[in-house]
């Protein structure tokens, strides 16, 4: 296992899941994707961001990003626990969840913190974009539940920064002024960004985001 960083092309695997095998790469096809980990099947943290996830896939959807799962449990279990999940979140669990019970994929991924946990992943969630390579890697506590408005909120920041020359501030979100990447000059930054740029410092330029 090599660690995967920031950059790097998020390793291919095909294993089994709640909807059949699943080949990552075929999965994503030429879109985004976000593979996020589970400790394990049956647990209540686990069962609400499954909930939560499951609901927000029509936000997901719509940036053009796949959502994929992973437990470290077999497909018996996880189908029986998307029933729970159903049940108790009123709600239907719209994407599948990888059975890795051979734990391949959550160590090719790097998702077992042996000083965590020895035998259970950490809740990792990796983004990645149509090139293939990772974007971003956040890595919770199994105590913590995942906010999904910020896996959105970055997912907004990278489609933005994939095809502007901007990056985006702190507690940005869609539709905030953007900063103008420190990579252009202040007069070109004017030519390119039609709506205004606003330079508070020669290193500090502040522009309309151009998507709105
Ligand atoms: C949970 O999902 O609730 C959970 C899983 C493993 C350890 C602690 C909590």
């Amino acid at each position: 296992m090599a660690t995967i960083r920031l950059g790097d092309v998020a390793p291919d695997f095909t294993a089994d899941s709640s909807q059949g095998m699943i080949n990552l790469y075929d999965y994503l096809g030429d879109g985004w994707g976000i593979l996020f980990s589970h400790p394990a099947d049956f647990t209540p943290v686990c069962t609400t961001e499954l909930g939560t996830a499951s609901k927000f896939k029509k936000e997901f959807d719509k940036r053009n990003v796949k959502m994929l799962a992973l437990s470290v449990d077999g497909k018996l279990s996880h189908n029986e626990w998307i029933k729970d999940i159903n049940e108790t979140q009123h709600t239907v669990v719209n994407f599948p969840i990888i059975a890795d019970e051979n734990k391949k994929v959550s160590i090719l991924y790097d998702m077992i913190h042996p000083n965590a946990n020895d035998h259970l992943t950490v809740r990792s969630v990796y983004i990645i974009a149509p090139d293939k390579t990772v974007k971003l890697m956040i890595t919770y506590p199994a105590s913590t539940g995942r906010n999904f408005h910020e896996l959105l909120r970055v997912i907004d920041s990278l489609q933005l920064t994939a095809y502007h020359k901007v990056a985006t501030p702190a507690n940005w979100e869609h539709g905030d002024d953007v900063v103008v990447s420190p990579s252009i000059a202040t007069e070109d930054a004017k030519k390119i960004f039609s709506k205004g740029v606003k330079e508070i410092k020669p290193y500090l330029r502040m522009t309309p985001d151009p998507t709105t």
